[in-house]
């Protein structure tokens, strides 16, 4: 019988990856049995999670990963590989910050932050695992949007130009890497994380937040990580250039 959701034998590197939707996603990874790098710009907290996989039964590594420091990102790309003996199958591009702040006030400093570490991390972290990725259809490079880079949303026009950025870095690598076999998707989660915990205990932001989400609650990180998952394995071996929201209807 063919079996979809199986990543014994893949490796996956995580950026992001010591809190939140990245520990979420590297967890449940180890779970369908891929071996991870974890990493993170806290190397301690990259190496806490690596620790949890490793004693639930799964398989993992940590490294302290700046995504906006290309020079990390080979090495961090070469030990992922190391972890599958060659290949890097798998890589999530998940590390994020957000620096609201209403037009007026964005200064170029926060502009810039967050276009490095969205979309120049992505580009460094993809650019160095691609060496590495295979060319059998089981590569997959999974960037992390946001409904924020879809609809927009107040107060952030750096992270929505940021997260839009990405829709077109993923719509445009997806058709060049094609012609590898290698999968290029994009997901738009929503989950209770600590980025968002500003938004969820702000009683006016928290209500407008479930205004507009019809399942009206806020997902934990691991339940959005199932999508990650799905678009790793073979399941997903047919799409690619996509955007999926996994928000609660939230983006339809
Ligand atoms: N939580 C949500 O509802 C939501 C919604 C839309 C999009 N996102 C996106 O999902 C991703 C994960 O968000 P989250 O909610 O888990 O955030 P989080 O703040 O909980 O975790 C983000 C992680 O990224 C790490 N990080 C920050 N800067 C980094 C850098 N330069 N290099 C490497 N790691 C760095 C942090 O240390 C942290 O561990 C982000 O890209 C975010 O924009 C989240």
């Amino acid at each position: 019988m063919r079996t979809y959701f199986d990543l014994t034998g893949r490796s996956a590197l995580v950026t992001g990856a010591g809190a939140g939707i990245g520990a979420a996603v590297s967890e449940a990874l180890a779970a369908a049995g891929a071996s991870v790098l974890v990493t993170d710009i806290s190397g301690d907290a990259a190496a806490a999670v690596a620790e949890r996989i490793n004693t639930a039964g799964g398989k993992a590594d940590s490294a302290a990963l700046d995504v906006s420091d290309r020079d990390a990102a080979v090495a961090a790309a070469a030990q992922a590989a190391a972890l599958g003996e060659g290949n890097l199958h798998i890589v999530v591009n998940n590390a994020g910050v957000t620096s609201p702040a209403m037009f007026p006030k964005l200064t170029d400093e926060t502009f810039r932050v967050t276009f490095d570490i969205h979309v120049m991390g992505t580009f460094h972290v993809t650019q160095a695992a691609l060496p590495h990725m295979p060319t059998d259809g089981t590569g997959r490079v999974i960037n992390v949007t946001s409904s924020a880079g879809i609809t927009g949303t107040l107060g952030q026009v750096n992270y929505s130009a940021a997260k839009a950025g990405l829709i077109g870095f993923t719509k445009s690598l997806a058709r060049e890497l094609a012609a590898k076999n290698i999968m290029v998707n994009a997901l738009a989660p929503l989950a209770a994380t600590p980025m968002t915990e500003t938004i969820r205990t702000n009683e006016k932001f928290a209500a407008n937040m479930m205004n507009r989400i019809p399942l009206k609650r806020w997902a934990e990180a691991d339940e959005v990580a199932g999508a990650f998952v799905f678009l790793a394995s073979d399941a997903a071996s047919y799409i690619t250039g996509q955007v999926l929201p996994v928000d609660g209807g939230m983006v339809m």
